[in-house]
């Protein structure tokens, strides 16, 4: 399995998903800033990944805090929060897990605990963060699996697979498992512009597998699906309101339309630290606007003219109508979804 994130020593050691797959680079995090730094300009992206990034920079911040009272080292605490989940809008596994560091730095304060007994608390609590992950990645693999027929054709977008997660992936979860439990299958890559995450991450990642992969560019989904050569889209999922409505990389609510308009079956695979049943449908999540520079270059190539304006959505919602199933590790959720999630 691929190292997306780890400690070493008391730092933080992340792949550089920029540069794949042309070079296997990591970075180290020494500090909070640095970790900060690394999920807003993508070093580590992906939903899962980001929160337990985020949970790993709070532990590290805790970690090198010169504080010797509890006074100060709370307004640190909360400073490295807010720092934090401000870097990246529309994953709420990031307000997720810094939710769940706050939660047990609250239950820490209360039970009187000391700076350092704080510090090896809030370790252990990004640690749990992280192996949960992994594990719910692996049961949403195995779930995910029954869907999948003996043979298939699988159509993804962008990357959710190892490098999105603490490890093994959702959508990429699902095909490992199938493959795992022994179904024929074959992989069709989005490249997914402008960031081009399915070209260079999810190939990457399952050629390393030894997965039958092709990599297609956006506009050939519709084409290919018309031929009749794919039985089934799995996607990620950044955000999942109440209603089932998903945030997930743009691109993906065309791909959604198409497999609905060509009778394939579209499902998310997603852990329950994405679902938000707080935002009741997709209209209240938050969609991030990145650079121009990512449209209008690749790399240091520039595709564009200076002059023309440029949108860059990262994210689209797909509305719930278009989804068959949302696959988590709690179990395979169908419509109705307002009532089937909240069940
Ligand atoms: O901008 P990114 O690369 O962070 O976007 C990633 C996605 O859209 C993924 O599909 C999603 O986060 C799920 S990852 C398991």
């Amino acid at each position: 399995m691929l190292p997306t994130i780890a400690w070493q020593d008391s730092d933080i050691v992340m792949i550089d998903q920029r540069k794949l797959p042309g070079a296997e680079v990591y970075v180290t995090c020494r500090s909070v800033n640095d970790v900060a730094k690394a999920i807003k300009t993508m070093i580590i992206r992906g939903a899962p990944a980001i929160g337990v990034c985020a949970a790993m920079g709070l532990a590290l911040g805790a970690q090198r805090s010169k504080a010797t009272g509890t006074k100060q080292f709370t307004t640190e605490f909360q400073r490295n929060s807010d720092l934090l989940a401000a870097t990246r809008p529309t994953a709420v596994n990031l307000f997720w897990a810094i939710e769940r560091m706050k939660q047990s730095f609250a239950d820490g304060a209360l039970a009187g605990e000391s700076v350092e007994q704080l510090k090896a608390r809030l370790r252990l609590e990004a640690d749990r963060i992280h192996d949960d992950d992994v594990a719910s990645c692996r049961a949403i693999g195995a779930l995910g699996a029954t869907l999948v027929p003996a043979e298939a054709c699988i159509l993804t977008h962008c990357n959710a697979g190892a490098l999105a997660t603490a490890g093994y992936g959702t959508a990429l979860g699902v095909i490992r498992g199938a493959v795992e439990a022994g179904r024929k299958v074959r992989v069709l890559a989005d490249e997914t512009r402008p960031f081009l995450q399915g070209a260079r991450l999810t190939a990457w990642e399952l050629v390393k597998d030894g997965i039958d992969t092709t990599v297609i560019t956006d506009n050939m989904a519709g084409a290919i699906m018309r031929a009749g050569d794919i039985d089934l889209v799995v996607v990620g999922a950044d955000r999942i309101a109440a209603n089932g409505d998903t945030a997930n990389k743009i691109g993906t609510y065309t791909v959604a339309v198409l497999a609905k308009e060509h009778g394939i079956p579209f499902y998310v695979a997603a852990p329950w630290s994405t679902i938000d049943l707080a935002t009741p449908d997709g209209d209240a999540i938050p969609i991030e606007e990145r650079a121009a520079r990512e449209v209008t270059h690749v790399g240091s190539v520039q595709l564009a003219p200076e002059g023309a304006h440029v949108r860059n959505p990262s994210f689209d919602v797909t509305p719930s109508k278009y989804i068959t199933a949302i696959i988590t590790e709690r179990g395979i959720v169908q419509p109705p979804f307002l009532e089937n999630l909240r069940a």
